[in-house]
């Protein structure tokens, strides 16, 4: 019945538009919507005028991915403003990301606090062409005036690229999605024990060797014992770099590399085996899990490596934020090795846990005195960190309460709500799921259900700066199935990260039935439980 019920609120929502209120039509959900007198028609003759050179290329790809909606490309030009037409403008007077969409009968005009707001402005717009039908003339679009802004300022998609690699295509892929979804920030997974993917060119072992693993676990983790017998890998080189971050500023999404420290490094590990606390030999690894061998905290030549490592990405990532890993790194190896028990002696660490404190915040002083800040996972709490460390809280939400109730800045990605890895039905089994992560599925609902301010009175929410889904990739070896995980759950992640406050679920899901549509026509694939009413 609920199947039943679904499929007719899709249809309804596919064939008609609810007047001109578009709070029923956009995702995120915008803040107001005031509807008007009139229509204007869009056809393929409408031109897209932009104020200036940057918002002609925010006119430009906007144009694109409404063509693979309309089936037709509108022109795009630098000009004064002028009725029946597309007008693109920055007032200064709005919020950096806030815009302001007005539809009138004589014309569209998006103003942006920026060319940023102004990017966002057309994505609302793109989704509400989408719901409207074709009519002889064209698209007949409801007089409106929306304004609108995120509640907060980062809004993030992780994609690990190591445990599987993806092309340089698809990885724009990705972030043409985070762009449609108005999600500002691209955290990139480049390091890991399975494979090393960012050309480092002081270092050529590390593409040689530190890329390739020479064969790959088949099923589940700790549970299969056969491996595919094949050698896997490969490399981001420094230009494939530059373009996928300049593709993704074009859309205005800041990318974050990630360069793990101090574990995961068993890729690293393999090709510099010095960096280790017993100088190897390692094998960069073929299955998935949490390795005991690390880089060695008590070598300088550890901080040498990294820092040079840290040097050439710098280079190619201008965004202010390097995240540095700090997850899963057991102390089994330090506790033994003389370099790292000489280094606890000498600085006057109590244990182990201040000596990953010592080697995070070292890092930090390094990035620091170059402009840059870090993010670090969870974990870099244990020993204490520094004020200006931003904690990403993915072990549930307990870390950023704790790091946020120190006054540090935290991203909110917990496990149970934003890890799209996992499976996203109560019963994966019956309902054919790719095998996937997890031991309570991550649902869209439940996806939705995330408040990142749970825990944390008015004083210290001020510290919360956004949320993040993330896509790791043990059992996600193409593109298709990577999409599978991260639509329709990405929305969730959106409307929280702008609408929060502002959020229903119910409401929710009747605006998904329409971005389906965006999703169909964009050529994205997408995971069909929900759509299809199974949760
Ligand atoms: C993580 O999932 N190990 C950050
Ligand atoms: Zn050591």
């Amino acid at each position: 019945m609920k199947r039943i019920l679904l499929i007719i609120v899709a249809t309804i929502c596919s064939i008609s538009v609810y007047a001109s209120d578009y709070t029923n039509v956009i995702v995120p959900r915008p803040l107001s919507c005031q509807a008007a007198e009139g229509v204007f028609v869009l056809t393929p003759k409408t031109v897209v005028r932009a104020s200036s050179e940057t918002l002609v290329s925010a006119g430009k790809i906007f144009a694109e991915d409404l063509a693979a909606i309309t089936g037709s490309t509108l022109a795009v030009r630098k000009s004064s403003l002028r009725e029946g037409a597309v007008n693109l403008s920055v007032d200064s007077k709005l919020a950096e990301e806030e815009y302001k969409l007005k539809i009138t009968k004589t014309g569209i005009w998006i103003t942006g606090g920026s060319n940023r707001g102004v990017f966002y402005g057309l994505q609302s717009l793109l989704q509400i062409v989408a719901a409207t039908n074709k009519d002889k003339v064209g698209y007949s679009l409801a007089a409106v005036t929306i304004s609108d802004k995120p509640h907060f300022a980062y809004r993030g998609g992780m994609f690990d690229v190591c445990r599987h690699i993806f092309t340089v295509d698809e990885v724009k892929r990705y972030i043409d999605i985070l762009a449609l979804h108005k999600i500002n920030k691209f955290h990139w997974h480049l390091t890991e024990d399975q494979g090393w993917r960012i050309e480092i060119k002081r270092y050529p072992e590390l593409s040689k060797v530190a890329a390739y693993r020479n064969q790959t676990i088949i099923g589940r983790n700790r549970v299969s014992k056969v491996y595919d017998g094949t050698r896997y890998g490969g490399i981001f080189t420094q230009e494939e770099v530059k373009e996928i971050v300049a593709y993704a500023a074009e859309r205005y999404i800041d990318v974050i590399p990630e360069i793990e420290m101090p574990g995961h490094a068993v890729a690293a590990l393999t090709a510099y085996p010095n960096l280790g606390c017993t100088s190897g030999p390692y094998e960069v690894w073929t299955r998935w899990g949490i390795s005991k061998d690390v880089f060695c905290a008590g070598k300088e030549e550890t901080f040498e490596f990294l820092e040079n490592v840290l040097t050439e990405v710098l280079e190619l990532f201008p965004y202010k934020y390097i995240h540095i890993g700090g997850d899963e790194a057991p102390r089994d190896r330090w506790k033994v090795c003389p370099h790292c028990q000489k280094r606890i002696k000498e600085e006057g660490l109590k244990d182990e846990n201040q000596l990953q404190s010592y080697f995070m915040e070292r890092i930090e002083k390094w990035l620091n005195e170059r402009g840059r800040s870090i993010i670090g996972w969870d974990e870099i709490l244990k020993g204490g960190i520094s004020k200006s460390a931003t904690v990403m809280s993915w072990r549930g939400t307990k870390g950023g309460i704790a790091a946020a109730k120190l006054g540090n800045n935290v991203i909110m990605a917990p496990n149970t709500y934003c890890y799209i890895d996992y499976y996203q039905t109560s019963n994966h089994k019956e309902n054919n799921e790719p095998l996937g992560n997890g031991r309570k599925p991550v649902t869209l609902r439940k996806a939705y259900s995330l408040d990142p301010y749970e825990g944390l009175n008015k004083e210290q929410q001020q510290y919360i700066k956004g949320v993040q889904m993330n896509l790791w990739t043990e059992y996600i070896a193409t593109f298709a199935h990577a999409q599978h995980m991260i639509l329709p759950r990405i929305a969730a992640l959106a409307e929280i990260g702008w609408s929060y406050g502002n959020k229903d679920y119910d409401d929710f899901s009747r605006r998904m039935h329409l971005l389906r549509n965006v999703y169909d026509k964009q050529g994205f694939v997408y995971a069909p439980y929900f759509f299809e009413g199974v949760e």
